[in-house]
Order: C-alpha cells, then sequence, then structure tokens
C-alpha cells in the first residue's frame, strides 16, 4: 500500500515505517521534527536500504499538508504524529489541544478532501483513566486525568463521529499501553529530550551512567509489591500490530478499536531487577513520593486484538530490557 505515516521519525513512528518497508509497502513520513531528528531516516535507511520519502511539514500546516497530498494517492494514513508527556500536558493545556486535537482535525479535513479515508491513530490506555478493574478491555467507560489523556479521548470521539457521518472512512484506534525497548539492531530507538518521564529510558539512563539513581514513585499501592504495575509491550510488536490494523482496514472494516498491550502487567521492582538480570548492571534506586496522577495497576485485555487482528505480542520482559540496553548503550547520546 501507499502509505503517509505522520510522526513516522518518532520513536513509535520509525519502527513501525522499518516493518512497513520491511513487508513492502511504500511510505511517506512527515513530521515537523519537534520531538525527533532528521538522522532517523539514515537508521531506518541502513536497517531496511529503503529511504522513506519525508517532507518536514506540520499537521497544523493545511497548504503543504495538501500539496503532499495532491502528489501522491495515499491509501491510508497512520497518525502518530501528537505531543506526548503527561507533566508538560498539565503546564501547556493550549499546546497539548492545539498540536494533538486541532492537527488532527486539520489533517482529517485534508484528507477528506483527497478522499483518503483509510486512517489509523495512535491512541493510549490513557483513556481507561482512574478505571480499576484490571485488565482494561476496549469497552470500558472512558474518562482522562489530564489534557494529554483528554486529548487523546477528544480526538477518539472526533474520529467516531467523523466515520458515523460518512461509513466510507475506515478507522482503526490503537490504544497502546506500555511501549518499551528498540529495534534489535541498536539503530532506532526512544531518544528523549532532557529527562526522561518514562521507566525504562530511565533506567537505560542510570545503567549507561548518565544518572544517578531512579526514582520509584511510591511502594504503597495496592499491588503486591507495592510498586506501580504496568502492561510493558516491546515497540516492535506493538509496531507489527499497526501491519495487522491495515489488514483491517482493507477489508473496510468501519470504526474498530484495540488494546495494544501483553495483557500481562509487571511492578517497577519486577521491571528493574529484569533490567538487572538481562544487562548484569545493578540499578541504584530510592523509593520517593508517588507522582502525582499515577494509577495502582494498568494492564490490557488483549484478546480483542488476538481475536480479530490475529496479532499478540511475542516479545518478552527480557528482550524488552536487552534491545533498550543495546540501543541506550550503543547511542548513549541518542541520535546525535
Ligand atoms: P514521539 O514524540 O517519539 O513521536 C511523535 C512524533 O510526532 C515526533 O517525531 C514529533 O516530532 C512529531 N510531531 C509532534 N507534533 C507534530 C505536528 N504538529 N506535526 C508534525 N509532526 C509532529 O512519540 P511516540 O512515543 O513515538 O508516540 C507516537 C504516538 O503514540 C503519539 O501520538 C503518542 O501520544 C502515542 N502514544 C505513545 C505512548 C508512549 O508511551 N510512547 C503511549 C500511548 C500512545
Ligand atoms: N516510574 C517510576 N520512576 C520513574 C518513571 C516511572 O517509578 O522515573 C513508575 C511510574 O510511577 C509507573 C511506572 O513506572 O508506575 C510506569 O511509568 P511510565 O512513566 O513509564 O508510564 P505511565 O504508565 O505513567 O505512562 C505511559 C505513557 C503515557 C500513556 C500511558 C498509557 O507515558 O503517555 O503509558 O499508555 F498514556
Amino acid at each position: 500500500m501507499k502509505l503517509l505515516v505522520t510522526g513516522g521519525t518518532g520513536y513509535i513512528g520509525s519502527h513501525t515505517v522499518v516493518e512497513l518497508l520491511q513487508e513492502g509497502h511504500q511510505v511517506t513520513i512527515i513530521d515537523n521534527l519537534s520531538n525527533s531528528k532528521v538522522m532517523v531516516l539514515d537508521r531506518i535507511e541502513q536497517i531496511t536500504n529503503i529511504r522513506p520519502e519525508f517532507h518536514k511539514c506540520d499537521i497544523l500546516d493545511t497548504d503543504k499538508l495538501n500539496d503532499i497530498c495532491s502528489q501522491n494517492s495515499y491509501d491510508a494514513v497512520i497518525h502518530f504524529a501528537g505531543l506526548k508527556a503527561v507533566g508538560e500536558s498539565t503546564e501547556i493545556p493550549l499546546e497539548y489541544y492545539h498540536n494533538n486535537v486541532a492537527g488532527t482535525v486539520n489533517l482529517c479535513r485534508v484528507l477528506q478532501k483527497h478522499n483518503i479515508k483509510n486512517f489509523i491513530f495512535s491512541s493510549s490506555a490513557t483513556v481507561y483513566g482512574f478505571n480499576q478493574d484490571v485488565p482494561f478491555k476496549e469497552d470500558y467507560p472512558r474518562s482522562a486525568t489530564n489534557p494529554y489523556g483528554q486529548s487523546k479521548l477528544m480526538i477518539e470521539h472526533i474520529l467516531e463521529d467523523l466515520q458515523k457521518s460518512d461509513p466510507d472512512w475506515n478507522i482503526v484506534l490503537l490504544r497502546y499501553f506500555n511501549p518499551v525497548g528498540a529495534h534489535a539492531s541498536g539503530l532506532i530507538g526512544e531518544d528523549p529530550n532532557g529527562i526522561p518521564n518514562n521507566l525504562m529510558p530511565f533506567i537505560s539512563q542510570v545503567a549507561v551512567g548518565k544518572r544517578d539513581q531512579l526514582n520509584v514513585f511510591g511502594n504503597n499501592y495496592p499491588t503486591p509489591d507495592g510498586t506501580g504495575v504496568r502492561d510493558y509491550i516491546h515497540v516492535v510488536d506493538l509496531a507489527i500490530g499497526h501491519l495487522k490494523a491495515l489488514d483491517q482496514i482493507e477489508k473496510n472494516c468501519g470504526l474498530k478499536v484495540y488494546n495494544l498491550g501483553c495483557g500481562k502487567g509487571y511492578s517497577v521492582l519486577e521491571v528493574i531487577k529484569a533490567f538487572e538480570k538481562t544487562t548484569g548492571i545493578t540499578i541504584p534506586y530510592k523509593i520517593v513520593d508517588r507522582r502525582p496522577g499515577d494509577i495502582a495497576t494498568s494492564f490490557a485485555d488483549a484478546s480483542l486484538a488476538q481475536k480479530e487482528l490475529s496479532w499478540q505480542a511475542e516479545k518478552d520482559i527480557d528482550a524488552m530490557c536487552k534491545d533498550a540496553w543495546k540501543w541506550q548503550k550503543e547511542n548513549p547520546g541518542g541520535y546525535v
């Protein structure tokens, strides 16, 4: 298929582009490079021997999007572009609503004009809000606890309304749980700006000596060891989930929603142990207060994706740690 991938130089986007190219799809990436580097394209080329077409373009830039869509007839769009830091979203909510919500509306308006109506959206387990009834199923009530989550929820509603208004649209909402790890080549991976917000990149930076110790946010949650439990999923498994979603799109699926997770939760202390075991490096840590907004436990019921997409995560926590570490060790400064 001929695919337009927004946010394709980012963490999940770049891994997905690799899988798409290796499956024989033709890919055009658009990204404004606000949270990624153009060097990612060299790395994608190193892995696949194919250099995807790239346009530095903001999804809010209607004219440029129109130009790009006029030059090619895309079969489908995979929409990763967005701001994603939960804490930052509470400080600059307008930026999050403008970029994520207005950006997606703008993108869809352009696509509609060009009759491109096959769309995969990066949603998040964050739309399950403070729900305590794990595992989370796709039909659970949704809520948001911060502007980032709210932007994902709003976009889900907007896309649902769009598909209802015009059944020619095929839209798949993919709710990612906790993507971690990197491509096994060590050539692409997660390259956070500044101090990492997320657990795995923080652990990797402690391991490589960039940070002294990990702060574990709370050990008094109602979980087996008191630390937060999450459903970590290898980014390559997640990427493959998008290829399966494209198969659904080709069947004129209408609107579909799938959790992409392993269906299994690991606590913070279990992740530290797994990382230490696979790398042989000790991770010093300190228990500190809970992080505001965190929930105790989140993991997916991933059975719908297994049933309808024939997809399930294959890589275990050891592979996630091993690949995260290879990327970190071989690229201590990220893409430089
Ligand atoms: P990322 O920041 O690495 O990638 C997002 C990319 O979008 C970046 O390259 C950035 O430069 C680009 N971008 C941002 N705003 C843009 C705009 N207005 N126009 C064009 N490009 C723009 O993030 P990621 O981890 O790869 O996440 C991809 C998507 O998945 C995001 O929508 C994110 O919200 C969602 N998601 C991520 C996680 C996670 O833990 N990483 C979990 C659930 C959902
Ligand atoms: N944690 C620590 N120390 C850290 C970082 C995290 O103890 O330095 C803990 C957190 O308290 C939590 C767990 O590790 O218990 C995972 O935290 P992450 O920040 O890695 O992930 P979250 O589950 O908080 O959030 C992630 C994404 C969100 C997304 C959500 C659901 O950052 O964007 O998964 O998909 F919405």
